[in-house]
């Protein structure tokens, strides 16, 4: 098994942190990572707010569900104004690529910080309004996601839960 398949089976949500802080050091490697994402036309539409400060972190907690209460940090995605390029053609072709990016770089900060040992959960439950209230965020902007991250003391990976591969792909030859 290569690294990369390792890591897709490592990195799980985690639900059960145990209070232990996440590093700045880290915290800049996971971001730095997510930086490197893919989006289109290069719009790279998202900003990102890294909590690590207890009482912050406790205000935010108190937004979602309450295994986050624990987390070691917080990084709240919020989507930004991509280009007009990726702007355009999202018309054009009736998609909403800025989205489609937020998931993906999501995605990259889930598996860096994975890679580093830091247990993570993606979170798109929460209360918006009283986040963007807690971190003074205009109102106008979108908190799309929030990546709670830290340590946990579970040693074992679940199984995951998966659709079969028959039901999501086909190959035409
Ligand atoms: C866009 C998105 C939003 C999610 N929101 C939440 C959430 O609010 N709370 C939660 O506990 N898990 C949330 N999850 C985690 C999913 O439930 C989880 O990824 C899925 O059940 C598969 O389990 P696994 O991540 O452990 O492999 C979210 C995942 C994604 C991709």
């Amino acid at each position: 098994m290569n690294y990369f398949q390792e890591l897709i089976l490592k990195r799980e949500s985690c639900r059960k942190f145990n209070e232990k802080p996440v590093s700045k050091k880290d915290l800049e490697t996971i971001i730095e990572a997510a930086r490197l994402a893919p989006s289109a036309c290069n719009g790279q539409p998202w900003h990102f707010i890294a909590v690590t400060n207890d009482e912050l972190k406790k205000s935010l907690s108190s937004h979602m569900q309450p295994f986050n209460a624990k987390a070691g940090a917080f990084i709240v995605i919020i989507q930004e104004k991509t280009n007009i390029t990726s702007s355009i053609g999202g018309k054009i072709k009736h998609q909403d690529y800025a989205q489609m990016d937020i998931g993906i770089v999501t995605s990259y900060l889930s598996l860096a910080a994975t890679s580093l040992g830091i247990s993570n959960c993606i979170l798109g439950w929460f209360d918006e309004s009283k986040v963007k209230e807690t971190l003074k965020i205009p109102k106008k902007k979108r908190v799309r996601l929030i990546l709670s991250l830290g340590y946990t003391d579970d040693k074992d990976v679940r199984t995951k839960l998966r659709k079969d591969i028959s039901e999501i792909v086909d190959y035409i030859d």
